[in-house]
């Protein structure tokens, strides 16, 4: 092993001379733009081609045609190729061997941690802290660095109101003021403080856009976006993004009003180029350029990739239209050299910018950071504060170490890889500390009894269920960890029902009928429907899959150490039925009330059709969710008072403060995610009923209060109308809150 890691340091060593002399070829250091004129100007159509093709190593065969297709200059970037040797051998026959030396950029999907990995987004989004979220993407960055990679396919930051879809996991939530402060969160953690830093990676923003939308919930179907909905709510995350300095965007597989994201040059030109002035890069999703053939948006193969082109999509991911193509569609006029020298502008722009022609090699030295025990500390942290707590009657929790002991129930209490989550190709199931692990070393193992109960959540046999049952009559409470398994979540795993699978309902209504205290633990990529279950049981947490660090975390908060601090990034539903149900809806004309609401077991028999209420609801469901947006309790009760505006009105350019008193009225010390929200009564479109327009994160000891305090500036209420973008004048209702659904209220003007 040692050997080999000399060894691997020599070579390294060896390459950074070689490095060396490569970059003395180079024009002027920081001049980035004049070295790629230079550069491009050296280049050969074919040169260019290969820029504009990324390939994913498989596609090849073997390591030998690998390299001779990185040595002709066939390709500029290379998806899923990872370990310092490999990645420093094929950049070695790109800088050395190829006609110009150009170095590849090596992408992967990094989406929620490398080898240490955190929470699924939407879990992270459930912390509400982009400090916690910043720094995990930075120690994502540093462990994926170390193997070479330079170009993360994250972050995610598709907006979504449809909790069937399974991609919801991948993203940040259904709300577009808190996504785009964690698109920003991750786009900077990813990237470092330095972008020629060894351990900074591009980050890229995807799927840009409107990719959450898709109708049925049913992954890349097909999305219909009205232009107010894609500017004031899709769309501003990827603005986060850009304005945060994101290298790079992945144009998603979706169509969007009938043109697919990526030959839509409305979104790629007009907003992204144009408007936006990004002058990163923009990758393809996987396969989505030939994919307009089967959209029907293009004849064959070449047409989809003039498309593309022409859209300004400047890598095809994994496939090969544009290598296959590029040529005889220039000879044909369909594409302009302006097109292609412009692509490869941007190519070669975010390989300058990251510093790759001067240092194109990996330390093999820079491994160490793998799996660092701050890192495993820091991923504790952010599960920790990313568990939202849903109910807690007659405190049954936190629960005291001093109990005898506790019964451990259910498919996901000793579950490696479900608890990592979707989308985490490099971490080890064998990394992961399951909860049944953390509460062995919290109480000891006598004094937890463990039964499955089911051995995966789809299980629907029932032959342990009295084995279960049997523990939690000889405990004093009883933990049941359920949920979903990760491949329930993710790309292509799309549910009707999004209720608990398997017999799992059935076994928490056996373990209930004990009399015991029973505790939900819910670990899962998505929102469930888990409405009865929540009635049934005294305590909930929903802590998603919380990545490698999640049973210690769940148990930090099972026993007190901390209270309980996140709060839903998304709206919870009743059920499936209800969907879509998002908190920032427009109050229709007949909005639902309790008054109006005719639950559908009490309209008698053949009553006359007047009597139903004729308001926005549903029979069986009504008109509210299960669980609102920034909803989430604590072991500790905060009071909200003292709501003050620094004035009644302003202008469109000014600005007001908006302040409040919260106090910690309970018994433990804890961190409240302090909200605040805003309503613009009336518009030149309907608006939302309300709109998040701040968060703070505060701790707050037992005992003690904050002044918590928000600056509502004139133009955070601009808004897209069908024409432009502006700040309308009228009144404005703003709520600071514990939550979407309550809060001190207040009014003011904007003249
Ligand atoms: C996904 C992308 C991902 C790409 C490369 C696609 O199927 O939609 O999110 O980055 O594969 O793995």
């Amino acid at each position: 092993m040692n050997s080999i890691k000399r060894l691997s340091t020599a070579l390294f060593a060896l390459l950074m001379i070689l490095a060396g002399s490569c970059s003395r070829n180079q024009a002027g250091k920081n001049d980035v733009e004049g070295r790629v004129e230079k550069l491009l100007a050296q280049m050969t159509l074919d040169e260019k081609i290969g820029q504009m093709s990324q390939l994913e190593v498989g596609m090849v065969g073997t390591e030998e045609n690998l390299k001779k297709a990185v040595r002709d200059g066939r390709c500029g970037s290379l998806l899923n190729c990872w370990g310092v040797e490999r990645v420093n051998e094929l950049q070695r026959v790109a800088v050395k061997e190829s006609r110009l030396g150009i170095p590849l950029i090596i992408g992967r999907d990094v989406i929620h941690g490398y080898r240490t990995i955190f929470p699924i987004p939407l879990g992270m989004a459930a912390s509400w802290d982009p400090e916690i979220v910043k720094k995990a993407f930075r120690i994502a960055a540093t462990e994926a660095s170390s193997q070479g990679i330079k170009w993360a396919f994250a972050p995610m930051i598709d907006i979504t109101w449809d909790p069937r879809w399974g991609r919801v996991a991948e993203g940040c939530g259904e709300d577009p003021y808190l996504a785009s402060a964690l698109a920003k969160a991750m786009v900077e953690g990813f990237q470092g403080d330095s972008l020629t830093d060894p351990t900074s990676i591009a980050a890229c923003a995807k799927h840009y856009c409107g990719y959450g939308f898709p109708e049925g919930g049913r992954d890349y179907n097909t999305t219909y976006i009205t232009e107010p909905v894609l500017r004031n709510v899709v769309l501003k995350p990827f603005k986060a993004a850009k304005d945060a300095g994101a290298l790079s965007f992945m144009s998603a597989f979706n169509d969007l009003d009938g043109v697919p994201a990526s030959g839509n040059e409305f979104t790629l030109k007009q907003i992204l180029r144009k408007e936006w002035k990004f002058d990163g890069l923009v990758v393809s999703d996987w396969g989505s350029v030939p994919e307009m053939v089967v959209h029907g948006y293009a004849t064959d193969a070449k047409d989809a990739a003039s498309k593309a082109i022409n859209a300004g999509v400047d890598i095809e991911m994994a496939t090969t239209t544009y290598f296959d193509n590029i040529k005889s569609l220039l000879e044909e006029k369909k594409i302009t050299q302006e097109e292609i020298d412009n692509s490869v502008r941007n190519i070669l722009r975010v390989k300058f910018k990251l510093g790759l022609f001067d240092n194109p090699f990996v330390n093999p030295e820079a491994q160490k950071s793998i799996l660092e025990p701050a890192s495993l500390e820091h991923a504790r942290k952010v599960a920790r504060e990313s568990i939202v707590l849903l109910k807690n009657v007659k405190n049954t929790l936190p629960l005291s170490t001093g109990i005898s002991s506790v019964a451990v129930i259910g498919p996901l209490a000793d579950s490696p890889r479900d608890q990592l989550g979707t989308w985490c190709f490099d971490g080890n199931a064998e990394n992961s500390v399951t909860p049944l692990k953390a509460l062995r070393e919290v109480l000891g193992d006598k004094k937890v009894i463990f039964v499955a109960g089911l051995t995966y959540s789809r299980d629907k046999k029932t032959d342990q269920f009295s084995k279960a049952v049997a523990a939690a009559k000889k405990s004093d409470a009883v933990i049941f960890f359920g949920g979903e398994e990760w491949i329930l979540t993710g790309e292509g795993q799309c549910r009707g029902e999004i209720n608990l699978p398997g017999a799992q309902s059935e076994l928490i209504a056996e373990l209930v009928k004990t009399g015991k205290p029973v505790i939900l633990v819910i670990m899962a990529g998505r929102p469930l429907a888990i409405g009865n279950e929540i009635d049934e049981t005294g305590a909930v947490l929903y802590a998603w899959h919380g990545g490698t660090m999640a049973g210690p975390a769940i148990a930090d908060l099972l026993f007190g150490k901390e209270s309980p601090s996140g709060k839903l990034p998304i709206t919870f539903v009743k059920g499936s039925g209800q969907i879509p149900f998002y908190y920032y809806r427009n109050n229709t004309g007949r909005p639902g009330t309790q008054q109006s609401w005719t639950p559908i077991d009490s309209i008698p028999v053949e009553n006359p059709q007047t009597s139903l209420g004729y308001k926005s609801f549903q029979l069986d469901y009504g008109f509210t969710p299960l669980l609102p947006f920034g909803y989430g309790l604590s072991y500790t009760t905060f009071a909200y008072s003292d709501l003050s505006l620094s004035a009644l009105s302003m202008k469109t350019d000014g600005s007001i403060v908006v302040k409040a008193k919260v106090a910690n009225t309970g018994n433990m010390d804890g961190d409240e995610i302090v909200q605040l929200y805003i309503r613009d009564r009336v518009g030149s479109i309907t608006r939302p009923i309300k709109e998040l327009k701040g968060f703070k994160r505060i701790h707050i000891k037992k005992g003690e209060s904050a002044d918590v305090e928000f600056t509502l500036k004139g133009e955070d209420l601009a808004f897209f109308n069908g024409k432009i973008t502006a700040t309308e004048p009228g009144k404005f209702d703003v709520w600071v809150s514990t939550n979407s659904d309550e809060g001190l209220h207040g009014e003011f003007v904007i003249e």
